[in-house]
């Protein structure tokens, strides 16, 4: 065994205190398994006097002057969330020669390059598995295991409100927001869920996961967003008569020009129809999947919880066990790779299918200028549905579904449908993945 080594935790909330109850628990396991013992030395928190009987440590290590803690440490383990005082945290700790290890996506969507180029600096590990996806292992895969692959797409169901609300949506045929106050009732959704349903949350994790994807930075403000809050009831049927769900995926796609060569990545978040054969379709409640497209590989499903204290304490000290072996060994894990340094296209550059349902009127000539309308903007159709409404005003839907086209096209083609005489209403749309 060697001399034991300083853990400082910032934080002990949700994930922070199941982390505290693991190195207490799991203590000489963890032990064993680093070879040195991880000897917790400080707890920050912003209330220092608060009783936490279910943290099982001694009361005096709890202290609100983080700043003083981290310069002592050989390991931070950062839980406190959001921007500031995190960041600061973090780089005073990797000054003073700590790994740290942390679950902030916020942070590391937002400026993830300068924690990196700290930890170069001051040859310390940056370790993030929580931020993505919870309990599930997808960073260490996507920065290690595929390493020596070219993964071409990602599609991430990352988060797990928004799934349990389009899940049971799916299932109930309930609005949107009846099923978020039931969510709220048990717990899958914060009194203010604005982070969740509008998918800044989800839009972070994208980020992250098209950096390690692509070889290139991403920040969070260059992902396109939309989240579930325009999802209704009428969309969630319509799928259903697809034989779809609805999904709020986290999308990273590679692009190519037409000679092959990476030309760019598409980063975005929004509600799209997969089919209920897609392995992603398969994802029921508050769970996290990430499904991942590689040259070699192929097609790889990373699945499980995607929050929760425990959960996400598994994936925390998994990152404390490497960055401490790390530190044992005197090495260090991998660094950021942003070498190819591809640009981020606008969503309206983006290919994607769409799903339109349009109540039309019935009469000759209507299909060829519906028709007329997706030619004129480049659209081309794979189906046409056509049902004759039963309400006595000679009315029809019409259901489109198109081949793969650039979003700008897409959208320009529902304006053009808008303002046919002949469409009624543009009753739903939708884009369409996995397919
Ligand atoms: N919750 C999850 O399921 C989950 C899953 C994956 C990743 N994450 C990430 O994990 C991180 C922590 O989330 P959480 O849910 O555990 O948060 P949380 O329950 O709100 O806990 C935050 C903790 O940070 C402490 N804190 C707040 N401001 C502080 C400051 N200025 N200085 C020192 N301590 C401060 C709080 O102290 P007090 O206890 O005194 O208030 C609390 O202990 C976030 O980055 C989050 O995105 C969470």
């Amino acid at each position: 065994m060697s001399a034991p080594l300083k853990v400082a935790l910032l934080g002990c909330g949700v994930v922070g205190s199941s982390v505290a109850r693991a190195l207490v628990d799991n203590g000489d396991d963890l032990a064993a398994r680093v070879g040195a013992r991880l000897e917790l030395i400080g707890i920050a928190v912003r209330r220092p006097d608060r009783p936490r009987p279910d943290v099982p440590v001694d009361p005096g290590l709890f202290t609100s002057d983080a700043d003083t803690l981290v310069r002592s440490a050989d390991v931070v383990i950062e839980v406190i969330g959001g921007i500031d005082p995190a960041r600061e945290l973090i780089l005073t700790a990797m000054k003073h020669g700590a790994s740290v290890v942390t679950a902030n996506k916020a942070l590391l969507a937002e400026d993830g390059p300068t924690l990196y180029a700290a930890a170069a600096e001051h040859g310390v590990d940056l370790y993030y598995e929580a931020a993505v996806a919870g309990a599930i292992p997808i960073v260490r895969p996507m920065r290690e295991s595929l390493v020596g692959d070219d993964v071409h797409r990602v599609l991430g169901i990352v988060n797990g409100t928004t799934n349990f609300v389009l899940d049971k949506m799916d299932t109930t045929g309930a609005g949107f927001a009846e099923t978020v106050e039931q969510a709220q009732a048990l717990g899958y959704a914060e009194a203010d869920p604005t982070a969740d349903v509008e998918g800044f949350d989800a839009a972070a994790k994208a980020a992250i996961l098209a950096s390690l994807a692509f070889h290139t930075r991403v920040a969070s403000d260059q992902v396109h967003r939309e989240g579930i809050t325009e999802v209704s009831a009428a969309d969630v049927r319509a799928a259903r008569e697809m034989d779809s769900v609805v999904k709020l995926l986290a999308i990273c796609e590679l692009l190519r020009d037409e000679s092959g060569t990476p030309s760019g990545v598409s980063v975005r978040v929004h509600p799209a129809m997969i089919p209920r054969s897609h392995p992603l379709a398969s994802v029921r409640d508050a769970y996290n999947a990430v499904f991942v497209e590689a040259a070699a590989a192929g097609e790889l499903m990373f699945y499980g919880p995607g929050a929760g204290g425990d959960p996400t304490s598994s994936a925390v000290l998994g990152d404390v066990v490497a960055v401490a072996r790390h530190r044992l060994a005197g090495g260090h894990g991998p660094v950021e790779s942003a070498y190819a340094d591809l640009p981020v296209v606008s969503m309206g550059d983006a290919a994607t299918r769409y799903h339109i349902s349009l109540a039309v009127a019935d009469r000759p000539g209507v299909l060829a200028q519906v028709a007329g309308a997706f030619a004129d903007n480049g659209v081309s159709i794979e189906t046409v549905r056509q049902r004759v409404l039963e309400d006595g005003a000679s009315r029809a839907e019409l259901v489109v579904v198109t081949h793969r086209a650039p979003d700008a096209a897409l959208r320009a083609t529902v304006d053009a449908l808008t303002g046919l005489e002949t469409v009624d209403e543009v009753v739903s749309w939708m884009r369409v993945e996995g397919a």
